[in-house]
C-alpha cells in the first residue's frame, strides 16, 4: 500500500506549496514550448506545476498514482475552470492510451524512486509513452547542504545525525495541520529517509493523524546520463538552475531516437 501522499500530506501540500513560483514555471513554459506534440507531467501530484502551465494555455496531461492528490488537482482545476486529463496510474506501471513528443518530471519526484533497477524500468516506460524523437525531461537535486553536514573532518559519514522539523500549516477554515518529521540519510547510498506525521486540528481540537515514510535517492550526473542511455534516451542535454522550490535544479533532457 503507498505510504506517501495520502490525505493529510496532500492538504498541507497544497497550504504550503499551493504553486510553483514564476522563474519555474517560466523555465517550463519555454521548454514545453518547444514540443511538437502532446505533453505529459508524470508525478504530477495536485498540480502545483501543472495548474500555472495549464492556465497560461499549456495543454499538458498529468499522470500519479495518489488518488489524493490527483482528486486536488482535479478539483483545483475545475474551481479555475481549467480542463484537464489526468490519469491514476504508477509509472511501475504506466498504461496510457496516447504517445508524447514530452513527457517531464518536476521538482525532484523521480528521486522518490529508491530502487536503482526501478528507476530503469520508470526509465524504460517513460521512452515507451514517448513518441520517435520525444524527450523526457527530468528536474533532480542532490542535497549539497546536508551532504556538507555529514562531512566529519574529511570522512564522509556512513549514518547522518536524525534531523527533525515541525511546521504548522493554518486553512482559511480555522483548521491546522502540523507536520513533525525525522530525517535521516546515508551518504554513501546516497539516499535520505523521511518519517513523517501529520496532525489535524480544527479549532485547537485533534481531529486526525496520519503517518508517512518515504525515502529519496539522489543520482551524480554521470550515473544519471547512464541510466538515461540504458533506458534507451541519447544526446542527453543538462540544464543547471536555480527555481524557488529546488534551488540547486539539475535538469536532464534527453532524446529517443528517431528509428530504433
Ligand atoms: C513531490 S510530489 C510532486 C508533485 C508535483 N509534480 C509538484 O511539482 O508539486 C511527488 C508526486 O509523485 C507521485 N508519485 C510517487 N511515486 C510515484 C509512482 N511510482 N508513480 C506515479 N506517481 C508517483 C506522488 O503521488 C506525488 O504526487
Amino acid at each position: 500500500m503507498k505510504s506517501s501522499y495520502l490525505n493529510l500530506c496532500t492538504e498541507f501540500y497544497d497550504l504550503t506549496k499551493p504553486e510553483a513560483g514564476p522563474k519555474e514555471v517560466a523555465f517550463y513554459e519555454k521548454l514545453l514550448g518547444t514540443a511538437k506534440g502532446p505533453i505529459l507531467e508524470a508525478m504530477c501530484g495536485s498540480g502545483r506545476l501543472l495548474i500555472p502551465l495549464l492556465r497560461g494555455g499549456l495543454v499538458v496531461e498529468g499522470v500519479d498514482n495518489s488518488s489524493h492528490m490527483l482528486k486536488s488537482c482535479q478539483k483545483r482545476c475545475s474551481d479555475q475552470g481549467l480542463a484537464v486529463q489526468l490519469y491514476h496510474q504508477s509509472l511501475q506501471q504506466l498504461d496510457l492510451p496516447r504517445k508524447y513528443d514530452l513527457i517531464f518530471i518536476a521538482i525532484g519526484s523521480f528521486q522518490l524512486i529508491q530502487d536503482r533497477k526501478e528507476a530503469l524500468n520508470i526509465l524504460k516506460n517513460l521512452h515507451s509513452a514517448l513518441l520517435p524523437a520525444g524527450r523526457v525531461v527530468l528536474e533532480t537535486f542532490i542535497p549539497w547542504d546536508a551532504i556538507k553536514d555529514n562531512i566529519n573532518g574529511s570522512v564522509l559519514m556512513d549514518e547522518s545525525k536524525e534531523r527533525l522539523f515541525e511546521r504548522t500549516a493554518n486553512s482559511r477554515d480555522g483548521s491546522q495541520i502540523v507536520h513533525q518529521s525525522t530525517v535521516t540519510g546515508n551518504f554513501k547510498e546516497q539516499i535520505e529517509k523521511t518519517q513523517s506525521r501529520y496532525e489535524k486540528w480544527i479549532h485547537e481540537l485533534f481531529s486526525q493523524a496520519e503517518e508517512e515514510e518515504y525515502t529519496v535517492r539522489w543520482y551524480h550526473r554521470f550515473e544519471m546520463e547512464l541510466l538515461l542511455e540504458k533506458a534507451g534516451f541519447s544526446a542527453v542535454r543538462i540544464i543547471d538552475e536555480s527555481f524557488e522550490q529546488n534551488e540547486q535544479a539539475f535538469v536532464y533532457v534527453a532524446s529517443k531516437p528517431r528509428e530504433i
